[in-house]
């Protein structure tokens, strides 16, 4: 499985903010807010990953996170001339995804619940097993009109799909978060941009949901899908992070801990990124991790 993160955008909600600096290079709380869906792709096994971004921003990325190799990653780069809807996504990262499976999510979303790394996982077993060609992950919210909204039966199928619906047909928005199966790239290629003139995502979903081969999993009220949309939901996000690591002593979305979790690195390795860091509680934090890990 292949993995793309969209960081692009023009980030006009957070204007002062976001003129000089992509929306997903601002901090939430400890980290930049692209550590928080690099996770989500990490926790899910996936290592080979490309960031796409603007012509102005991808330089920025490049500076932060590498060719990957530290991690124990692949990340490649590519860049979105225009925002021209997440879909595009599949177009940019054509070669990218090659002849396999991918999973897409957007560079502004945060996640963080029990089990998910398990959820992923098997989700992404799904994909390769055939069972399924495109998951979903619903939340349900309650301002459903603002975001891509879905239905499902008993089972999981996903049975209707709209996006930023005024009459929402239920409370389940659809998260920034996609497995495919490789039809992905052809659907992609051949959407037409809608009447926003953007090539949307929800329009590839409706593309499986019209083959019966989409499923939704609901998220659950135990988990946190956080927003970032604006200056208010920002700091709403670092808030949420700070209490949680204050009150466990852990870290969310500490790539270097989740590389060495997940095996990518090993506990030296982990313990050398935290060095480098050493004069902030996060790099405090990856090495007393590895020390700890290490026995
Ligand atoms: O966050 C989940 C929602 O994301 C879904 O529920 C919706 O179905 C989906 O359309 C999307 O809605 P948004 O209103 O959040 O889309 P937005 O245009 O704001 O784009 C989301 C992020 O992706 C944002 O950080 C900017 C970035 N982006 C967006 C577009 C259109 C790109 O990098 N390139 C693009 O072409």
């Amino acid at each position: 499985m292949k993995g793309i993160i969209l960081a692009g955008g023009s980030g006009t909600r957070l204007h002062p903010i976001t003129r000089a600096v992509s929306k997903q290079l601002l901090p939430v709380y400890d980290k930049p807010m692209v550590y928080y869906p690099l996770s989500v792709l990490m926790l899910a096994g996936i290592r080979d990953i490309l960031v796409i971004s603007t012509p102005q921003d991808v330089p920025a990325f490049q500076r932060l996170l590498g060719d990957g190799g530290e991690l124990g990653l692949r990340i490649g780069y590519a860049v979105q001339l225009e925002p021209n809807g997440l879909a595009e996504a599949f177009v940019i990262g054509a070669e990218h995804v090659g002849s396999d499976p991918a999973a897409l999510v957007l560079g502004d979303n945060i996640f963080h619940g029990p089990g998910f790394s398990g959820l992923l996982q098997r989700s992404i077993a799904e994909i390769e097993a055939g069972d399924a060609g495109c998951i979903l992950f619903g939340y349900a919210v309650r301002d459903p009109q603002r975001y891509g909204v879905a239905e499902a039966d008993a089972d999981g199928r996903l049975l209707s799909i709209e996006e930023k619906p005024a009459l929402p047909r239920s409370n389940r928005a659809v998260t920034g978060l996609y497995f495919y199966d490789n039809d992905v790239v052809g659907i992609a290629a051949g959407l037409r941009p809608s009447a926003r003139g953007e090539l949307e995502i929800t329009d590839v979903n409706r593309a499986y949901l019209e083959r019966g081969d989409a499923k939704l999993v609901d998220l659950g009220r135990g988990f946190a899908w956080l927003d970032t949309g604006t200056h208010e939901s920002l700091l709403e996000a670092g808030e949420y992070v700070r209490v949680l690591e204050n009150r466990q002593g852990v870290r969310i979305a500490c790539i270097e801990e989740i590389a060495m979790r997940m095996g990518f690195i090993d506990p030296a390795a982990c313990y050398a990124l935290g060095e480098r860091q050493a004069k902030s509680g996060y790099g405090e934090y990856v090495m007393d991790v590895a020390k700890t890990f290490a026995g």
